[in-house]
């Protein structure tokens, strides 16, 4: 079986999803976990996009002991040394250069013939060889351009350095015959080809990333790049968990293998969707939550006779085991502690403690607790972000016939609470009125959603808020069983969050790529 290497480019292409920023913390998190399911490449941001990105990457690249770590640059010198600083400490650092190679990119962004395109992509390559002996570089919106000319470009990347060639399609402009001719035609026609890995890079605006990144592999590539639960720019990018799923199932068919460990996936995915805020839709491919949920009678019934009539994957392979233990109010810290090992959580004494205590008050709220909400328990509060502002209290009035109003008690900070009254046009209106009377805070709601974590009436309800204040902005989430409770967590989490990120200003919000 062949290896195809994975690189994950969850915490720099999955970060630029609008909506998304995760800060240093959020990334070593994430990243740790990728390294746990075994990816051999992070790239773990853009250096260069600013001081903040900088000490991230950096972070990571400390943090990470078994996988590659890279950072994004133009084909400039001042990126190169923004990542050789970030790159300090990592075990195993790489380059990532990309310079645009298609006729639209070199006359409408560049403003650059063919001939400088290739000058400057050298002279990077060739400036950033002196202090990496790993390079990729990529020709942005490969799949645009002249064929030729993406063999000459390659070429000359492999003469000039480079360890890896990547193929963009920048744009999901390919389709999976085309873009498995590009392999195709490289592998036959560039000299050296045989000393160079090639990888592929798609983007899913037409829905062939998945498609076109495996046509890729049946041509050739030795590495796929993509993110968990495909996210990124615009429509996204391949879904690592698509590509390691699809090798592993049709194997005989690809014969090619991952080094992924496939038992981390949901955890994975989990973990992403919940930094990030982006829900992964329920129909999604391989982590949606109906990806193993059969409806209709005639499938259920075949399900109950033979798994495989309808089932390609077992929900087990990506870790994803329900099991028997029930747990509810009269259940004990054993049972307890038996479900965190037979979830897969490894916690200390004092952490267990802690969880035990908020499963306690939930089981109270709730007749049966199930797995999806131990979990949420969990990863509640992932990352502690220093928190300014605390919710003591919470009241609303509603009724259809009068303007809503809520009054809120907040801690903060020294013992102090402060209490306010507010009206809204709506409940939830009312509640972050109130808020903003105690902090004096003004901040911009940029995206409110709820989910419910389990099924039933009394399920925890899981509430996703962005705030933006003076072009900064943060996300938080807040769990409760009762929405309005969630709704004002949430809010006061991104606000601790958007605080957070003021006192330590050089990490920019969105990065630019030219
Ligand atoms: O999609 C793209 O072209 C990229 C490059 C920076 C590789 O993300
Ligand atoms: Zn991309």
């Amino acid at each position: 079986m062949r290896k195809i290497y994975i690189f994950d480019t969850t915490l720099r292409d999955g970060e630029q999803s609008p909506g998304v920023n995760l800060n240093t913390q959020e990334k070593v998190e994430i990243a740790l976990q990728l390294e746990k399911l075994g990816v051999d490449r992070i790239e773990a941001g853009f250096p260069a996009a600013s001081p903040g990105d900088l000490a991230a990457v950096n972070a990571v690249a400390r943090a990470v002991k078994n996988a590659s770590i890279i950072g994004l640059s133009r084909s400039r010198e001042q990126d190169i040394d923004a990542a050789r600083e970030a790159l300090k400490g990592a075990q195993d650092p790489c380059l990532h250069l990309f310079l645009a190679t298609s006729p639209i990119h070199r006359k409408h962004k560049l403003r650059m013939e063919k001939e400088q395109v290739l000058e400057t992509a050298e002279r990077a390559i060739r400036y950033a060889k002196q202090y990496f002996d790993k390079i990729e570089f990529s020709p942005e919106d490969a799949g645009r351009t002249e064929l030729d000319f993406l063999c000459e470009v390659t070429a000359m990347a492999i003469r000039a350095g480079a360890t890896v060639v990547n193929i963009p399609d920048t744009v999901g402009y390919m389709t999976p015959s085309e873009f498995g001719n590009i392999f195709k035609t490289l592998k036959s026609n560039v000299e050296g080809i045989e000393k160079i890995q090639l990888s592929a890079h798609c983007h899913d605006d037409l829905g062939m990333a998945t498609a076109n990144a495996l046509a890729a592999i049946l041509n050739g590539a030795d590495q796929i790049e993509g993110t968990i639960n495909g996210i990124g720019e615009r429509a996204g990018n391949t879904a690592i968990e698509e590509v390691a799923m699809t090798l592993a199932t049709r194997a005989e068919f690809f014969q090619a293998t991952t080094s992924l460990q496939l038992k981390e996936i949901a955890k994975t995915s989990r973990l992403v969707s919940k930094l990030t805020g982006m829900v992964v839709p329920g129909n999604k491919a391989i982590v949606g939550a109906n990806a193993f949920a059969h409806e209709s009678g005639i499938h259920q019934d075949g399900m109950l006779k033979e798994k495989t009539t309808y089932e390609i994957i077992s929900p087990e392979t990506i870790g994803l085991k329900e099991s028997k233990l029930v747990l509810g109010k009269h259940s004990g810290r054993h049972a307890f502690r038996e479900k965190l090992i037979d979830l897969g959580y490894e916690l200390e004494e004092e952490a267990v403690n802690a969880a035990f205590a908020k499963f306690k008050d939930l089981a109270d709220k709730k007749k049966d607790v199930s797995d999806e909400d131990i979990r949420a328990l969990l990863e509640e509060k992932l990352i502690d972000t220093p928190e300014v502002f605390t919710l003591k209290s919470l009241q609303v009035n509603y009724s259809n016939q009068s303007v809503p109003g809520a009054t809120v008690s907040i801690g903060t900070g020294e013992g102090v609470v402060v209490e306010k009254t507010a009206e809204g046009n709506g409940s939830v209106d009312a509640i972050y009125n109130a808020i903003d009377a105690v902090t004096g805070e003004s901040v911009e709601l940029e995206d409110y959603s709820i989910k419910s974590v389990s099924q039933g009436k009394d399920a925890l309800g899981e509430v996703h808020v962005v705030l933006k204040q003076d072009e900064v902005s943060a996300q938080g989430r807040g769990l409760s069983t009762d929405i309005l409770e969630a709704s004002a967590r949430a809010y006061i989490d991104a606000l601790n969050r958007l605080i957070d990120k003021r006192k330590s200003p050089g990490r920019r919000d969105k990065m630019s790529l030219i």
